[in-house]
């Protein structure tokens, strides 16, 4: 289903988009590696090639249209065409009211969630406007569809992913490409465990916030990912899937 094809994941060094790297590498693509983390980067690239996989390391800061760009045309110019994006690089930034919030968060999350990924669908789309296909899947998040009271910033900023999602959907709806994005609620990563500082009643608390009484595994949003990439979801565009254990359902 992904066989032969290639794909770029940004964020591909840790959790979700490390889990999504892996899948779509098992199933045969591709792929590049890209994060700020250069080490993580190559470390995913490693666990990869380890299993017998095919996949390249690169360092991108996606807040950078220029390093984007880089990590767009580095990637032509190795596999000769891009079929596949899936634009996960993220953070949440400060934890604050509105009114409490510092301006210099509100940007530098903004700047990776939002323009980060306008930037990866400008450059990742032409290529593939060009092939007549392509699949992009935007990581946004159950705070792309509802308010999260104290991270103003990151819901302001996956709101936008979902409204780039649907947008773009409609311009290229004829094209070949199709852009959907998934919303996750909480999901045991690296980025999670940051948050509870290792603090296992805190993630007892994570656990309890969820009608499954449990976080999502960054795999089960690597299958979701996987299939709206393949060729098995062909009639998606424009969705933003909910992948929450039910929380959205409450
Ligand atoms: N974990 C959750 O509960 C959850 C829920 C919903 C949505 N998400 C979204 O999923 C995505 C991945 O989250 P995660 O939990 O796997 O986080 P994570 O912190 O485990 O991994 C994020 C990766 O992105 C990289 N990164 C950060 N800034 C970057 C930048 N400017 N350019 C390139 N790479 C950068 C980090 O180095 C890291 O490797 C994010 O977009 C996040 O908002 C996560």
């Amino acid at each position: 289903m992904v066989e032969g094809k290639t794909a770029v994941v940004t964020g591909a060094g840790s959790g979700i988009g490390q889990a999504v790297a892996l899948r779509l590498a098992a199933n045969g693509a591709n792929v590049v590696v890209a994060d700020i983390d250069a080490q993580k980067a190559d470390e995913t690239r490693a666990i990869i090639e380890e299993h017998g996989g095919s996949a390249s390391a690169v360092e991108t800061d996606v807040a950078d249209e220029a390093a984007v760009a880089e990590m767009i045309a580095g990637a032509l110019d190795r596999y000769g065409g891009l079929d596949i994006a899936v634009n996960n690089a993220g953070i949440v930034g400060e934890l604050a009211p509105i009114h409490e919030s510092s301006t210099e968060n509100w940007h530098r999350v903004l700047g990776i969630n939002l323009h980060g990924v306008y930037y990866c669908m400008k450059y990742e789309l032409r290529p593939m406007l060009e092939a007549g296909s392509g699949s992009i899947v935007n990581i946004a998040s159950m705070s792309g569809l509802v308010g999260t009271e104290n991270v103003a910033q990151y819901v302001a900023a996956k709101h936008g992913v979902v409204g780039l999602t649907k947008t773009a959907a409609l311009e290229y709806a004829t094209s070949g490409v199709r852009v959907n994005a998934v919303c996750p609620a909480m999901v045991h990563t690296p980025l999670i465990d940051s948050y509870a500082q290792g603090n296992e009643d805190v993630l007892n608390v994570y656990r309890a916030m969820q009608p499954m009484q449990r976080m999502g595994t960054p795999e089960e949003i690597a299958n979701l990912v996987a299939w709206l990439a393949s060729d098995e979801s062909t009639f998606m565009t424009g969705a933003a899937v909910n992948i929450d254990g039910g929380q959205m359902s409450r």
